[in-house]
């Protein structure tokens, strides 16, 4: 459903988007037939316009069987061409919605899965986003991230390949993955190796609110990936509360995956109204029928949002956002400039 006019303009913020997770089907189908390959015909459904994975009915099974897919979809791209390829079209795309911002979340263990060393991957990205800033002006950070079913001796290797090739638009260490693969500790010397200003971490969407405890307690994260089933704990919420956590909240991930079955019962609303810094993303968004111009009206159709409060999100994510003081300056610059009602 296209964006009502006030609703393009307003200006957003992606803070959780995977770049592995944007390949469009078309996309794929391209860059398959560009690397010579017989594309894995069982990823893509009937139309042809989207993919599909098995999975189970719990919410740990759905995310298990979509990380298959996620992988196999990777699978495609052989080329620092197709990294450049798919971060320009994403970022194009997004743009074109009023995004002003975004944050990848990119994976060395995908670019070696493509045959991409991390600076020959990094650099690929970033001519993909120099293209798409000098069109839109947007702009992005990277967010370096292990991960978990992967293991923590594999991620402590990603934190160690971070630390070894800074690069600037790379400001935070990442946990993706199965939730429910090892424990957050595991993880810890990751996040110590790869030694950056912030951090960030999966926790609370396929597994319960003990996860968000654990990233908070042990890894010292104040921005989660999802943090949705801390709602099932009320001691959680209030410690969560009594850190200004931020949840970076992808609510057709959630559906898809099978977190929440209805948007009724989904806690986007809750949680802004309980005062957390809430903040939007769009997870995978060619795997979940989404982007973030839809996450934003989602918000507005089906929890009520109204324009200034989605300003207030956009606001809230620029605040947390994973940059220099300058660039924040200047992004909310952009988010005064808009008017709300
Ligand atoms: N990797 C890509 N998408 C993910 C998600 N929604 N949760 C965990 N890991 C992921
Ligand atoms: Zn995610």
């Amino acid at each position: 459903m296209p964006l009502n006019d006030r609703l393009l303009a307003l200006p957003k913020v992606d803070l959780h988007v995977h770049l592995e997770g944007t390949i469009t089907p078309a996309m794929a189908q391209k860059l398959a037939a560009r690397n010579g390959l017989a594309h894995a015909p069982e990823l893509l459904a009937a139309d042809g316009e989207s993919f599909r994975w098995e999975a189970d009915d719990t919410a740990a099974g759905a995310l298990v069987g979509f990380l298959k897919a996620y992988d196999a979809a990777t699978g495609v791209m052989k080329t620092a061409q197709d990294y450049s390829d798919i971060t320009y079209d994403y970022l194009k795309r997004a743009a074109a919605e009023g995004c002003i911002y975004a944050e990848l979340t990119i994976s060395a263990d995908h670019g070696q899965q493509v045959g991409l060393t991390y600076p020959q991957m990094l650099d690929a990205i970033t001519k993909g986003f120099d293209k798409a800033k000098a069109e839109s002006g947007i702009e992005i950070r990277m967010i370096s991230t292990a991960v978990r079913h992967y293991g923590p001796a594999e991620a402590l290797k990603v934190g160690r390949i971070t630390h070894d090739n800074p690069h600037p638009l790379v400001t935070a260490f990442g946990l993706a993955g199965d939730e429910n693969a090892y424990t957050m500790a595991d993880f810890e010397p990751a996040y110590a190796a790869a030694a950056l200003p912030y951090r960030t971490a999966h926790a609370g969407e396929a597994s319960g609110p003990s996860t968000v405890r654990s990233a908070r307690e042990v890894l010292k994260v104040r921005r989660f990936g999802h943090m949705v089933r801390a709602i099932e704990d009320a001691d959680v919420m209030a410690e969560q509360k009594a850190i200004n956590a931020v949840p970076e909240v992808c609510v057709s991930s959630n559906m898809a995956l099978g977190v929440y079955k209805t948007y009724a019962e989904h806690p986007l609303r809750k949680f802004f109204d309980a005062g957390l810094k809430v903040t939007l993303g769009s997870d995978d968004p060619t795997f979940f029928g989404t982007s973030i111009g839809r996450e934003y009206q989602i918000a507005q159709e089906h929890f009520g949002f109204t324009d200034a409060e989605l300003l207030q999100v956009s606001r809230n994510a620029i605040e947390e956002a994973f940059v220099d003081e300058a660039t924040r300056a200047k992004l909310l610059r952009r988010i005064d400039a808009y008017t709300a009602d």
